[in-house]
């Protein structure tokens, strides 16, 4: 494509059928919003600029999509899709004779595969107006093409179609392209004389006939891409499409999936050759996974990053933390936010730890919490260890120091610092710092009572 284009997303509609509090177009898909799949498409094609049309919760959305390479125009109140390309008008004055694509923001399956060939064709044909329909098995909710002689002449929308226009299964896409002269001189000529009593985008076409200009229309075989989002069942179905696209992408990358039916990779997600996901696997936000991992059923991954050659076992929530080459997690950790855990460590089932940097080699692999620390190299973490780093009004920290041991049972109440290589006697309350190579107990005295199991008995 030689010469530049311009394009214009509509996203300034409630999006009444989809009943929600929240404007559609910002109701996410993996990880995303649905409009900002619009627009990442759209800048793949490289137009020269994107106009996002908003109005309905505006300030929402400009925050959820901002971007140095997209601009918003107002459309201050929703009186349909040709009065919101209206809304354009002013900043496109200047680029009356370059073309500007036209695309419906709620089409969140739409991809270059579709768009690219779109576009040359109507650079090839040399249109006034090209357009993008498909064949549909059951159309209800598009408006309809309705031609004579093989050429199209207009839309009709479905709710003013008669019955046997409602059997026309050529659809329209949501997908214009025309010269910014032609195309919103037509728009001005639009009028509200329809059951809604809204100005209709696809009533160009008439216009178009009827000034005698050459239209076109790209049929496409894709149809899935066409899909707009209208109803929370259309949702369903948008998020299952681009789910299997997604698997499917790393499948071929090289990433094995046992199960990919129950598997959730969001779109942002990065995974590394030879990892192996099992069934049941939610790897969300913008998770990176490196090269021969293992992830077992039900592990949960939150904007995490994993190393290489890392396990994590069954039934693990990991949120915003760091996972390095060569550790084992889970089963049934809990990696809160801000948990770093060091290359080669282990944390096992029913540990959980927060915004805490768990050094290399070390273990804490049963029935732990640590929150607040600083764990160095090679310490080893026994059973039911607690880390008591809260005192009700502040959080304080613990330092563990290379080689220490912590004896199961154990109590350390923040802020503490543990010396290195020392060693703290099982069920100790440990409220003091403990100096390198030292043993710390705290422990009351045990006592005996002889044949006391017997005198109870007789009583
Ligand atoms: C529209 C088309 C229909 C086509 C279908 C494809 C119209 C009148 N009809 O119908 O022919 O088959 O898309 O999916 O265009 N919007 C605004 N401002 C408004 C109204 C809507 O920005 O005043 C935006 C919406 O946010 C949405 C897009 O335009 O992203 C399409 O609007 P929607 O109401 O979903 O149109 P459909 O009824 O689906
Ligand atoms: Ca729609």
């Amino acid at each position: 494509m030689k010469q530049g284009f311009l394009a214009i997303i509509l996203a300034a509609g409630q999006g009444t059928r989809f009943k929600s509090e929240k404007i559609k177009v910002i109701h996410s898909i993996l990880g995303k919003p649905m409009l900002q799949l619009v627009v990442d498409c759209i800048q793949k094609l490289k137009p020269e600029r994107i106009h996002v049309v908003v109005g309905y919760q505006k300030d929402e959305v400009m925050k959820q999509i901002a971007s140095p390479k997209i601009s918003f125009v107002y459309q201050q109140k929703q009186l349909g899709t040709a009065h919101a390309v209206l809304a354009a008008k002013n900043v496109l004055q200047k680029e009356k004779e370059k073309d500007v694509l036209v695309i419906n923001g709620d089409m969140p399956l739409i991809t270059t595969s579709t768009l690219k060939p779109l576009l040359s064709f109507h650079r090839r044909e040399g249109n006034s107006l090209t357009l993008l329909s498909a064949e549909l098995e059951n159309p209800k909710g598009f408006g309809r093409l309705i031609r004579s002689e093989n050429k199209i002449v207009r839309i009709v929308e479905e709710q003013e179609a008669t019955p046997s226009q409602r059997k026309i299964k050529e659809v329209n896409a949501g997908v214009y392209i025309s010269r910014v002269k032609d195309f919103f001189q037509a728009l001005s000529k639009v009028s509200k004389r329809n059951r809604k009593g809204e100005y209709y985008l696809p009533d160009i076409v008439e216009i178009f006939t009827q000034q005698k200009k050459k239209i076109s229309v790209y049929k496409t075989s894709r149809l899935e891409e066409i899909g707009g989002v209208n109803s929370r069942l259309e949702l369903t179905t948008a998020v299952d499409i681009l789910r299997k696209r997604k698997i499917q992408q790393l499948i071929e990358r090289g990433i094995t999936f046992y199960d990919p039916k129950t598997t959730w990779v969001d779109l942002d997600a990065e995974i590394g050759r030879d990892t192996i996901i099992y069934s049941s696997v939610i790897i969300e936000g913008k998770s990176k996974i490196g090269n021969d991992c293992q992830l077992y059923p039900f592990v949960h991954l939150i904007n995490s990053r994993v190393g290489n050659r890392v396990k994590i076992f069954g039934s693990s929530m990991i949120e915003e933390s760091v996972i390095e080459d060569e550790s084992r997690v889970g089963p049934f950790a809990h990696l809160r936010p801000k948990t770093v855990i060091k290359s080669g460590s282990k944390v096992g089932n029913f540990v959980e730890l927060k915004k805490t940097v768990f050094g290399p080699r070390s273990k804490a692999t049963h029935l732990s919490y640590l929150g607040d620390c600083e764990v160095e190299e090679d310490v080893n973490i026994g059973a039911g260890t607690i880390v008591c780093n809260y005192d009700g009004r502040k959080k304080h920290k613990t330092h563990i120091e290379a080689g220490a041991f912590i004896g199961s049972g154990t109590e350390l109440v923040a802020p503490l610092r543990i010396g290195k290589k020392a060693y703290i006697g099982a069920g100790s309350t440990i409220t003091k710092n403990v100096s390198p190579e030292s043993l710390a107990v705290e422990r009351s005295k045990q006592i005996e009572k002889p044949g006391w199991a017997k005198r109870i008995k007789k009583k």
